[in-house]
């Protein structure tokens, strides 16, 4: 059932339908009613469209409508190329549930001490992925060869899931620095110079048409004070005449 009421038309003319060059469709919403409830606001439609959590202001670099990830990257995170201050990375539970980072965003703990908890009763939520092995960045990483000779031995790192970070800070897993790198899988053969850092996000949203409504030029939204949704409306020539009507009357 689709239903087509002039008065969310007047709403959805005010929906973004793009930020800083990257599309914004359902579910993600910048406006009052825009997408779906849980994920309406959660991007705000500013200089770099960030993605806030406790730990900071990720800049959300796509999404991928199709495959439901968008992908974003921390500014102040250290890479292959540039160390930066120790912290950690934490999301609030609601995003942790929603729209959690996705399996293949393999979270590298950096220059953990030999008592840390992944490196003895947690090593087997230590992996090497793809044929790389954690020794590799140490070696070949500028900006991760600091921690070898700061300290004159190789310190452990460890490859790991998101569930291991989200439910211990760095200071627990007495690690003091982590980069994320992405789409893993691909990695066979990539120096780490080349590997893509930043974190991708998966979300998860039952079908309820918004999919075909927007590949249409719709767009969905839902009724503020209900919540209740608005699914499928068309933006036609025909629409925006009765909005102007609309609105004349006003
Ligand atoms: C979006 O970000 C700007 C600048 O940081 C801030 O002033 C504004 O309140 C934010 N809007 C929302 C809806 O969070
Ligand atoms: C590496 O960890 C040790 C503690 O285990 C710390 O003293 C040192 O400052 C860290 N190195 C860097 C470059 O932060
Ligand atoms: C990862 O690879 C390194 C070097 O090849 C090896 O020493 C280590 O045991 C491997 N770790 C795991 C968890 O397989």
């Amino acid at each position: 059932m689709f239903t087509l009421l002039p008065l969310p038309a007047l709403t959805f003319s005010l929906c973004h339908t793009s930020c800083n060059n990257i599309p914004i469709n359902y579910p993600f919403g910048v406006d009052d009613g825009c997408g779906a409830p849980q994920y309406c606001k959660m991007l705000n439609c500013s200089t770099n469209l960030p993605f806030i959590t406790p730990s900071g202001t990720y800049k959300v670099q796509g999404i991928d409508y199709n495959k439901k990830t968008p992908t974003i990257y921390d500014p102040s995170m250290s890479t292959c190329s540039i160390l930066q201050p120790h912290h950690d990375f934490v999301m609030s539970e609601i995003k942790s549930v929603i729209i959690p980072p996705a399996p293949d965003t393999v979270f590298t703990l950096l220059n953990c001490s030999r008592d840390s908890s992944v490196l003895n009763h947690y090593r087997s939520l230590c992996f090497n992925f793809s044929g790389h092995s954690c020794d590799e960045l140490y070696g070949s990483c500028t900006s991760f060869r600091l921690f070898h000779l700061l300290s004159n031995n190789t310190p452990p790192c460890c490859f790991t899931g998101y569930d291991t970070v989200k439910h211990m800070s760095m200071n627990t897993l007495d690690c003091t620095h982590y980069t994320t790198v992405y789409n893993t899988d691909g990695l066979h053969g990539v120096a780490p110079l080349d590997w893509i850092y930043g974190i991708k996000l998966s979300y998860s949203v039952p079908d309820t048409g918004c999919d075909r409504c927007g590949r249409s030029g719709g767009t969905c939204g839902f009724d503020v004070e209900t919540e209740g949704m608005v699914r499928g409306f068309k933006m036609l020539n025909r629409d925006l005449d009765s909005i102007e009507n609309l609105m004349n009357g006003f």
